[in-house]
């Protein structure tokens, strides 16, 4: 049963979210591989929510985000921290809801099918930058309070485990 992708559009975001986390910690019970958990968390965000793209840049260097395990079409490799909505999460440590990406500027489209955007950062135990979770959508204004509220409450959980 945890091994399948429940489709969560149906439901009220809230309630969304509390079974995405509970299904995320079901499926990776016994798994402490960090990659092994993104890839798994990508997946069961995008199919769970039907989204553009989604998934992880990594902290590959001081100040560069490299891309990680994730669901979509082709991803840009590598992005600088302060560049586009990934860059400015990183740099300024905080979620970051794009309602209209031509709206923000240096938005650096992967998918011109694109219109809004949500980036959550990804911190160890110690604070440090690990990681930024990317999701995009083809509809404008996709993500509200309710979904940072989801999303942090999925990358604390998976920085507790595995950061
Ligand atoms: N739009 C992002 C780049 C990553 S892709 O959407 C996968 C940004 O502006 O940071």
């Amino acid at each position: 049963m945890a091994e399948s992708t429940p489709d969560l559009r149906a439901l009220p975001k809230a309630r969304a979210y509390d079974e995405l986390l509970a299904h995320t910690r079901a499926v990776l019970e016994g798994i402490s591989d960090p990659l092994a958990a993104m890839a798994t968390m990508s997946a069961l965000v995008h199919h769970g929510f039907g989204h553009l793209w989604t998934g992880f840049y990594r902290v590959a260097a001081p100040a560069l985000l490299r891309v990680g395990p994730y669901q979509g079409t082709l991803g840009c490799l590598e992005i600088p921290f302060g560049k586009g909505v990934c860059g400015a999460a990183a740099k300024e440590l905080r979620t970051v809801i794009v309602p209209d990406v031509h709206a923000f500027p240096g938005h650096i489209t992967c998918d011109a099918r694109s219109r809004s955007e949500i980036v959550v950062p990804v911190t160890g135990p110690d604070g440090a930058l690990l990681a930024v979770f990317d999701i995009d959508s083809d509809r404008p204004h996709a993500f509200d309070e309710e979904d940072r509220t989801g999303l942090e409450r999925l990358v604390a959980w998976f920085a507790e485990e595995r950061g």
